[in-house]
């Protein structure tokens, strides 16, 4: 399994790509880059400060840059700025795209057919916030897209939050899932964890033969991190807390591999091509599209929207 890093501090991806050279890529979204920027921040100094990031990370090694846009058209004229724009500086530019953007509260398909779109003139994408098994096989069959973020992490706060169970963000939840009241594991669409989410993705992706990669996001610790790995992940993308564990110590720790005692399951898509909408929707989705929404810096719209001064 690759590892990326979850972050858009640029002293941080210097470091982690000076000391370990087998870093593999950087992702971004809305939320990180307002961390990272901080207070005053020009357009024109992020501009400059994501041109390092392209550059530290270098040729071969992807960054995800993720859109402000939610509708198709506007999610494919940013891809498209961003893509132009950046894209020469190392060849490792992706556009990441949530999977399912809503628009004035109802829920679409415009993250989906956006990413159609820029498979078919060859920009690569990272559909983000994929919270069922559905939303990543459509991502990956019907778009064709490069790469798919499961965020593990979130699907576990949602599954002990349905349950009134309390934790930290990053206490570890187990692969197999949490039994609750009615003697079951706690489970949303049939997924008792967020390293179910990214077996059952990797698996089905693995046994239709598509080459889209499994991406697994919001990771919390190091165990999860190498339990996405025996998931069959073919990247995780650590925050730097996690990265720093994961590479010091992280392979020390003892895990369970979870292979053997996940229930298995298969899901098929509908032959035809009418993607059901209710099944591309999730309330995690929306959420994090809200959150990321209300974390645009006006800088990073400028930027989306190719306007540079
Ligand atoms: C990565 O692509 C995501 O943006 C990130 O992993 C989300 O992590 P979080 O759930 O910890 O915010």
């Amino acid at each position: 399994m690759k590892v990326y890093l979850d972050t858009a501090d640029l002293g941080f991806i210097e470091y982690a790509f000076d000391k370990h050279p087998d870093v593999a890529g950087v992702t971004t979204n809305p939320s990180l880059i307002k961390k990272a920027a901080g207070k005053d921040f020009s357009v024109k100094k992020l501009d400059s400060y994501i041109t390092q990031i392209l550059e530290i990370a270098g040729e071969g090694n992807p960054v995800s840059l993720e859109v402000t846009a939610r509708d198709k058209d506007g999610i494919v004229r940013q891809a498209n700025n961003l893509f132009n724009k950046y894209n020469d500086i190392a060849g490792n530019v992706v556009i990441k795209v949530p999977v399912n953007p809503y628009t004035n509260g109802k829920s679409s398909l415009d993250g989906l057919l956006a990413a159609k779109e820029l498979h078919e003139v060859g920009i690569p994408v990272n559909m983000t916030l994929i919270f069922t098994v559905y939303q990543a096989l459509v991502s990956a069959e019907f778009a064709e897209v490069a790469m798919v973020s499961p965020f593990a992490g979130r699907i576990d706060d949602y599954l002990r939050q349905k349950e009134g169970i309390e934790f930290q963000k990053s206490d570890y939840y187990p692969a197999n899932g949490v039994l609750g009241p009615n003697g079951y594991p706690i489970s949303d669409n049939g997924i008792v964890s967020g390293v179910h989410l990214v077996y059952d993705i990797a698996r089905i992706f693995k046994k239709k033969g598509l080459p889209t990669k499994v991406l697994a996001a919001s990771i919390r610790n190091p165990r999860q991190a190498l339990e996405v790995a025996a998931a069959g992940a073919d990247i995780a993308t650590l925050p730097p807390s996690v990265f720093e564990e994961y590479s010091t110590k992280g392979k020390a720790v003892v895990i369970e591999i979870p292979t053997q005692e996940i229930d298995q399951r298969f899901y098929t898509l509908p032959t035809n091509r009418n993607i059901p909408t209710n099944y591309i929707a999730h309330p995690k989705t929306e959420e994090g599209i809200e959150k990321f929404t209300k974390d645009i810096i006006p800088e990073w719209e400028a930027i989306c929207n190719g306007e540079l001064n």
